[in-house]
């Protein structure tokens, strides 16, 4: 019944818009960040993933992020990502807003992505301001640690991406508001919507009358807020709710 009514809702959807959050990459081998093995529950978030922390230890923000950039570049696309990328496809998706840094709804082939949270696939340099791709830094880290700047020398390498005590990037964030509050079915997948205002996404929706669907391994503070919900695999149940629209 429940997989039935997300079909119907996202099938009728005129502006349809999902937020996506590790628990869609979980089945791409990238663990999540909260619940069961969750990083933050092996790691202290300000102690390693911190601008402060960064920036007065990046050898070893980069001694951490090694093992999780090195599992990222080999992931792939899970029959989650896949199944929004065709939502896209079909019209009953306008936009996919991630939390994720991996990069995989791209490579599923989301046209419209919108990256709260920034990419992990580059890296930049503090001092040049130039980037170069995350793959060539990780195949370095071995012998060189932490890493520098290719261009410059540079002693400041970071990765793309949102740490804690950094602002979400504008445009990004403009973008995804805005398509907030013009959607009508909202479609949040794989986050425990903890972390704002990237879950202020969700709540604009709401707010502008649009009806919720969460799709999650286990309850969110959201679940009492939407029509459906459906406590589950994305991979599996995404792939379910295309079906059902497919016929
Ligand atoms: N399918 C669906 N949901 C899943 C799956 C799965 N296969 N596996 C795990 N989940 C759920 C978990 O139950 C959890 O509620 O995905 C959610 C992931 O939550 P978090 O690990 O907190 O990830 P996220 O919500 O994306 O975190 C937000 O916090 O650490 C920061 O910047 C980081 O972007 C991240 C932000």
């Amino acid at each position: 019944m429940t997989a039935e009514r997300a079909a119907e809702l996202l099938r009728g959807a005129r502006h349809g818009l999902a937020l996506t959050g590790a628990g869609v990459s979980a089945e791409s081998g990238i663990p999540t960040f909260r619940g069961e093995g969750g990083v933050w529950t092996r790691y202290d978030p300000v102690k390693v993933a911190s601008i402060e922390a960064f920036l007065a230890d990046p050898a070893e923000y980069w001694r951490v992020s090694k093992e999780r950039g090195r599992v990222a570049l080999a992931a792939r696309p899970n029959p989650g990502h896949l199944a929004l990328a065709s939502l896209e496809q079909g019209g009953h998706l306008v936009a996919v807003v991630t939390q994720n840094t991996d990069g995989l709804h791209r490579d599923a082939g989301t046209r419209r992505l919108i990256e709260l949270h920034g990419s992990g696939r580059t890296v930049e340099c503090l001092t040049c301001g130039r980037t170069e791709p995350r793959a060539d830094v990780q195949a370095r880290l071995d012998v060189e640690m932490p890493p520098r700047c290719k261009h410059c020398g540079g002693a400041i390498l970071k990765p793309t991406v949102v740490l804690f005590g950094e602002q979400m990037p504008a445009a990004a964030t403009r973008e995804a508001f805005e398509l907030a509050a013009k959607t009508d079915v909202m479609l949040v997948v794989g986050t425990s919507l903890v972390v704002y205002p990237a879950a202020e996404v969700p709540l604009l929706a709401l707010r502008s009358g649009a009806r919720m669907i969460v799709v999650n391994a286990e309850a969110t503070p959201f679940d009492a807020l939407a029509e459906v919900v459906i406590h589950g695999r994305s991979g599996e149940v995404l792939p379910e709710i295309v079906r059902l629209i497919d016929g």
